[in-house]
């Protein structure tokens, strides 16, 4: 990628699309094209098409996605199915037919098997039965990654997938129906500080572990790739270091500052009872992340302070 080469960040609005695009622009990148969502809906195959034949771009990061939490997956199965696989057909398709030179395409850790040896290696993708909760986001995840390996393979095309795992920063959704469980936390947690509340519950047993990448993480390794010579269809991307959901809530709790005590719901989903990456194949090729857990939290604590407008509703 040079400098002035044609990149389009499809997603910019979004947690890991605005630190792509934030990121290039630091490291001097000068001709980045954005569409939000209004200006063009990824789902509509006839404006995905004349959109690349219009403005030809070179390189593509596909950072858009129908995304959202477990709750909202579990029963939204057919939108969060059709609406990501219309998005990747459709941007593929149009970037196979524009000879973009390379694609990076992001997928989730949720494309693993429930029951996948720990930590995760990229081999272990379709060895076993996948989280049931949200198994539509998962197969359009994982289609994603075949249609990376099946371009590779039939046409010649660079298209390759990153696996993050979860992902937390900047920008990220607050809407309480749509958010995943770093924004849920820190809603919560604010809503009761604000409301002197004496204790804030989380979903689940607070037993199930999860690894957590910084948006600018995720956006770092997500440009790295696309700047690298890549021979492997996708690459994990995450910290080597899990925490259980306890751990997270009580991270997220130091970082907004509230006191009260935390409780947990078992009644509530949680997923997979561990997902931890093994990222060794990205780090082997130099990328690792830079922000400590606590740091980061602090950061996005920051972001939602100053750009969430009913932070303070009660949040129970
Ligand atoms: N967040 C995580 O923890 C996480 C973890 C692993 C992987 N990922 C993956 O990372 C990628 C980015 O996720 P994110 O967390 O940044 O999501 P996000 O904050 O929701 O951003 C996604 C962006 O895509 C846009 N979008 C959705 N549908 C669209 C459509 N039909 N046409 C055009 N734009 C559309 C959204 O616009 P609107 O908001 O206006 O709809 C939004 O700006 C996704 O592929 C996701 O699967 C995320």
């Amino acid at each position: 990628m040079d400098k002035n080469s044609k990149i389009y960040v499809a997603g910019h609005k979004g947690l890991v699309g605005s630190a792509i695009v934030e990121q290039l622009r630091d490291e001097g990148y000068t001709n980045i094209i954005c569409r939000s969502h209004s200006e063009l809906d990824l789902t509509n195959r006839n404006d995905v098409r004349d959109f690349f034949a219009a403005e030809k771009p070179e390189y593509v990061f596909l950072a858009a996605a129908r995304v959202g939490g477990i709750g909202a997956m579990n029963v939204q199965q057919v939108e969060f199915l059709n609406g990501n696989l219309r998005i990747q057909s459709n941007v593929f398709e149009a970037s196979h037919d524009q000879q973009v030179k390379k694609m990076v395409f992001i997928s989730s850790a949720v494309i693993y098997p429930v029951n996948a040896s720990q930590p995760i290696v990229e081999e272990s993708l379709l060895s076993r039965a996948i989280e049931r909760a949200c198994e539509g986001y998962s197969i359009a995840k994982i289609t994603g990654i075949k249609q990376c390996s099946f371009y590779k393979k039939e046409y010649g095309d660079d298209f390759v997938a990153v696996v993050p795992a979860n992902i937390y920063g900047y920008n990220a959704i607050y809407d309480i129906k749509r958010s995943n469980v770093i924004p849920a936390m820190i809603r919560r947690f604010h809503s009761a500080k604000v409301h002197r509340l004496k204790s804030a519950t989380i979903w689940g047993t607070g037993n199930a572990r999860r690894e957590l990448i910084f948006s600018r993480d995720a956006a770092s390794g997500c440009i790295f790739i696309m700047q690298s010579k890549t021979d492997c269809d996708y690459y994990n991307l995450g910290c080597n270091k899990d925490y259980s959901m306890l751990e997270i809530a009580e991270a997220v709790r130091r970082a907004v500052g509230y006191t009260g005590e935390i409780l947990t719901d078992p009644s509530k989903p949680e997923g997979a009872a561990r997902r931890l990456l093994d990222s060794s194949r990205i780090n082997s090729l130099g990328w690792s992340y830079q922000t400590p857990l606590d740091d980061g939290l602090r950061l996005a604590y920051e972001w939602f302070l100053e750009n969430v407008k009913d932070k303070d509703e009660l949040y129970i």
